[in-house]
């Protein structure tokens, strides 16, 4: 018999079967066809420890091929691990299998499919789910201590009972819905726990949207970014959310009983083309006026995400002090210089960018030395924001436009605003291979703001 030391020197296996398909599923408290992995809006939440082994076996239902990549995740971008560039055909299955390091960091992160040029859509139609690393963070009593909720952002647009793949907004801005999900739900309730501390693990999984979260009169405590903990809480009155990226917040439950919303505030990414030209060009001003264009795109009025009221606690909670120390990363042994922008190509339309080229499948257009540091620039010289995602490695944000940023985080996407310059720092660790940086609206994505990244 295998004794407990033994097990935990080598972790734990976690086995898991997941099934692509398109079907009926719950959503927005009604039935409707979907993509899913295992029948359900969000897919189911994998939880597993540093050291941890976790194979998926894997079937593809749908008509389409797919893949999976495990977002955030520090683990091989090759053979069957984190690796992009696989195709699973529909019917096909395909085995799944890595394991974290012993120093993988704790945190929040998920998987989705990851096959260019279906990426935007797979992900629209229902494709996410949450990957939950648990280890030194969720040791900390005070955080330990906290009540837990996981809160998965993620919109559909529906065209009667099934998916509109389209969405509104168009794929060129990136594809929007207009039932905003927390979990599959419209507006959901919560609980504050009365002096207590609630811990929510927030993912943004939509396809484009962003995110300008405020929970009404609570300040938010932020705890971790995409790779873990930063190293002491920070406290914020809002926090914008781009694809792909999550957040950690404890909330203090310091006010009167009563009920708060939690908020998506007016932001414009698309430099005023969202709200205007698509949303009232293509919908025609008047069917859909009113009060559904609060939900058509995040320019005009705050939108409610969920409601949080209280419920009695038995014990009063301080707020950690401390937290995991990120570490100052040194100075980088190379510098490079990227742009993002989108132009029109000849038959195409339009296409969306990185150094001037679209996504070519081939050779790599960035080759990086393994054990070094590097600072990536990155321009936005378009019209649009962009939400610049990298794989495999964690960085940190060095400045924006040469301000910089106000604290240490590890991140693996970050926004870039149209017009700023983002310098990020990239601690190339031990996996070679190739893989991929992009934007991670998924529709500019798959219209071309996608690059490969060999490391070796
Ligand atoms: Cu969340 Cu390359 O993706
Ligand atoms: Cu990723
Ligand atoms: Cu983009």
């Amino acid at each position: 018999l295998t004794s407990s030391a033994t097990q935990s020197s080598v972790g734990n296996l976690l086995e898991v079967d997941l099934e692509a398909s398109f079907d009926q599923v719950s959503i927005a408290g009604q039935k409707a066809k979907l993509l899913s992995y295992n029948g359900q809006i969000p897919g189911p939440r994998l939880e597993a420890k540093p050291g941890d082994t976790i194979r998926i076996n894997f079937t593809n239902k749908l008509s389409q091929p797919t893949n999976l990549h495990y977002h955030g995740l520090h683990i091989p971008p090759t053979g069957n691990a984190d690796n992009v560039f696989l195709k699973i055909q529909p019917g096909e299955s395909f085995t799944y299998e890595f394991t974290l390091p012993k120093n993988h960091p704790s945190g929040t992160f998920w998987y989705h499919p990851h096959l260019h040029g279906l990426v935007a859509e797979q992900l629209f139609g229902g494709l996410a789910g949450l990957l939950i690393v648990r280890g030194e963070l969720d040791e900390i009593p005070e955080i330990q201590a906290a009540e837990e909720q996981f809160l998965v952002l993620k919109d559909f647009a529906l065209n009667g009972n099934q998916a509109n793949f389209q969405g509104h907004m168009g794929i060129m801005l990136g594809r929007e819905g207009e039932l905003l999900t927390v979990n599959g739900e419209l507006n959901p309730n919560f609980s504050i726990p009365k002096g207590g501390l609630l811990r929510l693990r927030i993912l943004n999984a939509s396809t484009s949207r962003f995110y300008r979260l405020k929970l009404e009169e609570h300040p938010l405590y932020l705890i971790a970014t995409d790779g873990g903990s930063i190293s002491e809480p920070v406290e914020l009155s809002e926090v914008l959310l781009t694809p792909g990226e999550r957040v950690e917040i404890l909330v203090r439950g310091e006010r009167e009983p009563g009920q708060y919303r939690l908020l998506n505030l007016p932001y414009d990414r698309t430099g005023g083309m969202g709200g205007g030209m698509m949303g009232r060009g293509m919908m025609g001003g008047g069917r859909m006026g009113g009060g559904m264009r609060g939900n058509r795109s995040n320019t005009n009025t705050p939108q409610t995400l969920a409601t949080f009221s209280y419920k009695n606690s038995v014990e009063t909670l301080p707020l950690p002090k401390q937290l995991i120390a990120v570490p100052e990363l040194p100075e980088p042994q190379e510098t490079r210089r990227f742009t993002l922008n989108h132009g029109m190509a000849p038959g195409m339309g339009m296409v969306f960018l990185i150094n001037g080229e679209p996504f070519e499948m081939g050779n790599p257009d960035t080759v990086v030395k393994l054990n070094t540091v590097e600072d990536w620039e990155i321009a936005n010289t378009g019209t649009m924001d962009h939400p610049f995602h990298l794989h495999t490695n964690d960085f940190q944000v060095i400045s924006r436009d040469n301000k910089p940023e106000p604290y240490r985080a590890w991140k693996d996407t970050t926004l870039v605003k149209r017009g700023e310059v983002v310098r990020i720092r990239i601690p190339f660790k031990d996996y070679p291979g190739k893989t991929v940086y992009h934007c991670h609206i998924l529709d500019h994505e798959d219209l071309g703001m996608m690059a490969t990244i060999d490391m070796k």
